[in-house]
């Protein structure tokens, strides 16, 4: 054969195949075109527990305030009470958000599921909020109550200029066998699970009306199993950590042993085990049909929502090319959220969805004091 067809021939296959490489790449979606696809903003608003730096946490106060601001979606922990009520509370117990010290002082170490919902509502989830916040404080809050699905639920559906969405987690998940189960009856029952034309969806005041409404999120391999037999058309999240029960760390170090001077600089220092590791939970996640990952991601600031630098470039790129989304949390200061854009994020879980949507161009039409009023607080 000679030499210069053999060259010919060579160059042909390297351009064929380089022409061909980038038609294939060209045809995978990037992330924005991935969640046009599944009417998911981008990037996402999501309100942490609510509007929860503003008013306490996973109240009436908090997702009526992230409501009317404009927020993509209201964020909560799904958990289920002695009675087989769904509702919405972050801790194990309710020590630190509620008066159960006075109210039930004999059970006041008790996992909240060990109450009933007409005892969870006798509890004041506000004044907790006033107490450490002085600065943010409201009469109003004193009393507020913890919060049903059904009620948050009520108030994502009551302003009718501005639908958000709900992405809910199924917290501490075995504790509550049967709770995927659970919501999908509920959300069905609520019509949150129909079929809806994705017309709404690119409408960023509808998202709670469109294809998009709810997003599932655990951290749980087991529930992520659970959401996805139940209700194998929502989209859904594992949210991802370095630590037991998710990725495995690089060092067995505790954070006794580590002698780092509080948690934040602890988790900081904390990687992956390798980098294989990391792609293992992303290829899981995408394998159990979850339509992105919950990184954690360490702040600038630090304190106690600053974990492991799960949002590194390389990360966000390997997510982004098993075609999922990344949605990382919480972050709350804008040079955090430069940062993690900057690296390539999809949405935010954030306590300030007022500045967060000012970060995005989106800012509210009124202040967070003007909304708070508005509502009644
Ligand atoms: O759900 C995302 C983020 O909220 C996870 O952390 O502990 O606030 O539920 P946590
Ligand atoms: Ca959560």
């Amino acid at each position: 054969m000679p030499a210069t067809f053999t060259k010919n021939a060579l160059l042909l296959s390297l351009l064929l195949s380089f022409g061909l490489g980038q038609a294939q790449a060209a045809s995978e979606p990037g992330p924005t075109a991935l969640a046009t696809r599944l009417s998911i903003p981008h990037p996402a608003v999501i309100a942490h527990r609510g509007a929860s730096f503003d008013a306490p946490e996973s109240t009436a106060a908090a997702y009526k305030l992230a409501r009317d601001l404009g927020a993509d979606y209201l964020e909560m922990d799904l958990q289920r009470s002695k009675d087989g009520v769904l509702f919405a509370l972050h801790d194990n117990n309710l020590q630190r958000t509620t008066d159960v010290a006075s109210k039930f002082p004999e059970r006041k170490d008790s996992p909240a599921n060990a109450f009933t919902m007409a005892e969870l509502k006798t509890l004041d989830a506000g004044s907790w909020f006033n107490a450490a916040y002085p600065d943010r404080a409201r009469p109003a809050f004193a009393g507020l109550k913890i919060l049903t699905l059904d009620e948050i639920i009520d108030i994502a559906e009551g302003n009718p200029l501005h639908k958000p969405g709900l992405y809910i987690e199924t917290k501490e998940p075995k504790q509550f066998p049967g709770i995927e189960h659970d919501l999908k009856e509920q959300l069905q029952s609520r019509g949150w699970l129909s079929p809806v034309g994705s017309q709404t969806a690119k409408n960023e005041q509808a998202v709670g009306q469109g294809p998009g409404k709810v997003i599932l999120q655990t951290f749980e391999k087991s529930s992520l199993e659970l959401l996805q037999k139940e209700m194998p058309q929502v989209p859904k999240i594992l949210l991802l950590w370095v630590g037991e029960g998710s990725i495995e760390p690089k060092s067995k170090m505790t954070f006794a042993e580590s002698g780092a001077k509080d948690k934040a600089a602890y988790y900081a220092a904390q990687q992956p085990k390798d980098k294989a590791e990391f792609q293992r939970w992303v290829d899981y996640a995408k394998a159990q049909g979850a339509i992105g990952t919950g990184p954690s991601a360490a702040l600038t600031q630090g304190g106690d929502q600053s974990y492991s630098d799960l949002v590194q470039p390389w990360m966000n790129q390997y997510t982004h090319e098993q075609g999922l989304l990344v949605h990382v949390y919480t972050i709350d200061d804008a040079v955090d959220y430069q940062k993690v854009m900057d690296a390539g994020v999809d949405g935010i879980f954030t306590n300030r969805a007022s500045e967060l949507l000012k970060f995005y161009k989106r800012p509210a039409a009124a202040s967070v004091a003007q909304v708070l009023q508005n509502n009644g607080y």
